[in-house]
């Protein structure tokens, strides 16, 4: 009897320390790194488990993302249902309906064979209910906690919908402002890029998946989708390996480095093979080299047009192609429903890539907690609209503005009278930007809803009714406002459609008669203000010299106008700064600031600009360097800049050493006065130039930026460190490495200017 007892006794101490220990590891995991699983960890045990109970077409089943149509009206369609029942879906994208959510999870959790749960996707990208500032207009802030927080909130309000995966952020360089999706990424840089990526991801995945208020996140599109050919969009992509590796790939490194659960493969072909079906791309590179352990997938279709790419015969040799490339799962087209399972059978797929494509999927749904913890709790609300998610929009917006110009015109003072004229100037739809399905009118503050609230001394003439609008008849309304008031307030730009997927321009001028208009207006000699929201840099040069000052405000989101007021009125300092370089015209481009010098580089005074060459002029380069005869060569504002409503001044550089080892840091001070009258925020830059190299190198590259508060009179000191590893770059062998030589560097306040310096790099 008493032996009886002690053994019941030790098995339950057994029990308990097994139970304990599972669990310590299963914690430990949930927050471990997604890049390195450890195959004995309870998640991947779990896996195993599940893998080896499931019939190959459960398999298949989580391979398959199903849209579904945002608002579906009535019953939940059977067809459905039953396809969730039998396993036959892994994930959806769309369902916007929390009664449907939940009843789609109930079937599979209880009704489908392994009972696997589902993912519920959409995109979520600035905003859900909450918008901020569009992607670009975030990458003016230059500031990785304004991208963490406005994701954070995005999360914790979508979440609240059921939505666990959210298809952002898109890391995609853009160096081409005629492509529409450049309102979408990150700008063209891929140092603030991978800083920008990071703070997405966190935000997102609010540092641990298993939270019900998080979203896995999405680092899209893999890869090389900002450089499709004359910036329209899903363009053909042509790209050296190195410019790859040194220019596009760093943000996604960071977001994986970071835990990004997800990767979306892109549209577009890389040197003739499409990224969804580029083994080398997903296999070699994702995989292996950067340790992504989440899963892929594909882009709307972009497995089925790789016949359309003429990649694939047909929709068969489309999974096969995809499946053996590394794509996990597929969005909305069917060639892996329809055609694994043969592929299998004829070994065309093995069931070894299967079960790592099924591995991968069941990791995520396994650190979402979707397993333990399937729906979304009942006392989640997602607090939409909170006063707290609407002032971190609010700062988004003020962080985010750029000042482009200003004679001496802004901030106003409180009792000027202003004409509030323009097309975006009481739109609340258009000012959301692209990608914000949404985002709600009722709840958005414009420019006029804000002068109205602040009982401001302004009088509304729209002028034009949408900036596309061609008509003059709203002009003399608008220029009797101008005439009795002391300052016109021009709210212009694109509205939301004309940018985002699919929306590229080939002129990107101020469209519809917004020119004609400000022409009018200035006539009235009534200094102009012009504010821009758009999703893009606008070409502004047939303009700038008849306003008095201008703001970029991007698309700005919900509370663009309270924000803008604010601006506008002194309350708040403009903070941003370009993430792009902003071109003189349309047929400057792709610009880019970090472009190779060339064996003719350009320089200011090597310009002779057309209307100066004599009529009958003979053959020759006329001296000339790698340049336009018309608009030279420069931007019309450089990456990196943006005025504030004081001035900073940068002097005495010093450099702790002249030449440093690879294992030295070097460490560069300069010192910024504010020489204003206001106390002001400034974004100190670094750049840095490899002279020579292996491979020829970028004329500048950012390396480091510091913001800084400036009192007004005061002087601060800042200091960077810079390390080989600062240097490094893959060259041609595809290394990455620095090598030795000698660099220049620059910190100043954009990439065109800044106090110089130069040092060695030896053994
Ligand atoms: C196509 C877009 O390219 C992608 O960014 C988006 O996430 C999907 N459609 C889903 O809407």
């Amino acid at each position: 009897m008493k032996l009886l007892k002690r053994i019941k006794y030790y098995t339950k101490t057994l029990i308990l320390i097994v139970f304990i220990f599972l669990h310590t590891n299963c914690k430990n995991n949930e927050s471990s790194d997604l890049k390195t699983p450890n195959k004995n960890d309870a998640i991947e045990l779990k896996i195993n488990e599940l893998l080896s109970k499931m019939t190959l077409e459960e398999k298949i089943g989580q391979t398959n993302l199903r849209g579904s149509s945002s608002r579906v009206n009535g019953e939940l369609p059977e067809e459905l249902k039953t396809a969730v029942r039998n396993g036959e879906i892994g994930a959806f994208l769309n369902v916007m309906n929390l009664e449907y959510v939940k009843e789609l999870q109930r079937i599979a959790v209880e009704e489908s064979p392994n009972g696997v749960p589902l993912i519920f996707a959409r995109d979520v990208i600035h905003g859900f209910k909450t918008i901020f500032p569009i992607p670009l207009g975030l990458a003016a802030s230059w500031d990785a906690e304004t991208a963490r927080k406005s994701s954070e909130i995005a999360a914790f309000e979508a979440s609240s919908a059921g939505i666990r995966w959210t298809f952002a952020p898109m890391l995609d360089i853009a160096r081409d402002s005629r492509w529409g999706r450049i309102a979408e990424s990150p700008g063209e840089d891929p140092y603030l890029a991978s800083i920008l990526g990071k703070a997405y991801v966190e935000g997102f995945q609010s540092n641990d998946l298993s939270n019900p208020t998080s979203m896995a996140a999405c680092a899209k599109h893999f890869i090389g989708y900002g450089a499709a050919i004359g910036g329209r969009d899903y363009n053909t992509v042509n790209m050296s390996e190195p410019l790859l590796r040194n220019v596009y790939l760093p943000p996604f490194t960071a977001a994986i480095n970071n835990n990004a659960a997800t990767v979306m493969t892109s549209f577009n072909e890389v040197n003739g093979i499409p990224v969804t079906g580029n083994e080398f791309l997903l296999k070699e590179v994702l995989r292996n080299e950067l340790n992504f352990n989440g899963f892929t997938v594909s882009d709307w279709d972009s497995t089925v047009e790789m016949i359309s790419h003429g990649y694939a015969r047909d929709e068969k040799h489309v999974a096969e192609l995809a499946a053996n490339a590394g794509l996990d799962m597929e969005m909305t087209s069917k060639a892996y429903e329809h055609h694994l399972k043969i592929l299998i059978e004829e070994n065309k797929v093995s069931m070894d890539e299967l079960d790592t494509m099924v591995k991968n999927i069941l990791r995520i749904k396994l650190k979402l907690n979707l397993f333990e913890d399937p729906y979304i709790p009942e006392d989640h609300t997602g607090n939409l609209y909170a006063d707290s998610h609407l002032e971190e929009a609010k700062k988004a917006v003020i962080k985010s503005a750029v000042l482009l110009k200003n004679e001496n015109i802004l901030p106003l003072s409180n009792n000027t009278k202003v004409a509030v004229i323009g097309p975006l100037a009481n739109k609340p739809h258009e000012q959301l930007g692209t990608w914000t399905f949404d985002g709600e009118r009722d709840h958005t503050i414009t420019p006029v809803d804000a002068f109205k609230k602040a009982n401001a001394k302004y009088e509304f003439v729209e002028g034009l009714t949408y900036s596309r609008d061609k008509t003059t008849r709203g002009f003399n309304d608008a220029i009797r406002a101008a005439k009795s008031s002391d300052v016109i307030l021009f709210f212009g730009g694109e509205e939301a459609i004309l940018s985002g997927e699919a929306h590229s321009r080939s002129n990107i001028d101020l469209p519809g008669a917004q020119v004609q208009l400000l022409n009018e207006l200035a006539k009235t000699g009534k200094p102009i203000v012009m504010v821009i929201m758009a999703g893009r840099p606008i070409t502004i040069t047939n303009i700038i010299n008849k306003v008095d000052a201008v703001i970029m405000a991007w698309h700005p989101g919900t509370m663009g106008g309270e924000a803008l007021y604010d601006i506008i009125f002194g309350i708040s300092n403009p903070e941003g700064r370009l993430p792009i370089s902003w071109p003189k015209n349309a047929g400057q481009l792709p610009y880019f600031y970090n472009h190779k010098n060339t064996g003719r580089p350009a320089e200011t005074g090597q310009f002779v600009q057309m209307d100066s060459i004599p009529i009958g002029a003979w053959q020759s380069s006329l001296g000339n360097d790698s340049h336009y005869l018309d608009i030279g060569y420069a931007p019309h504002f450089p990456f990196g800049y943006g005025l504030s409503y004081t001035n900073f001044k940068y002097e005495n550089i010093s450099i702790s050493k002249d030449t440093i080892t690879f294992s030295e840091d070097l460490i560069v001070k300069a010192s910024i006065t504010n020489t204003g009258k206001r106390d002001g925020k400034e974004l100190v830059q670094l750049y840095l130039q490899d002279i020579v190299g292996s491979i020829t190198r970028p004329i500048r590259e950012l390396k480091g930026f510091q913001h800084v508060d400036i009192k007004s009179g005061e002087t601060k000191e800042v200091s960077f460190k810079i390390s080989s590893g600062d240097l490094k770059f893959v060259n041609s062998k595809m290394i990455n490495a620095a090598e030795e030589g000698k660099f220049n560097l620059w910190v100043g306040p954009n990439a065109s200017s800044g106090l110089k310096r130069s040092f060695y790099l030896k053994e």
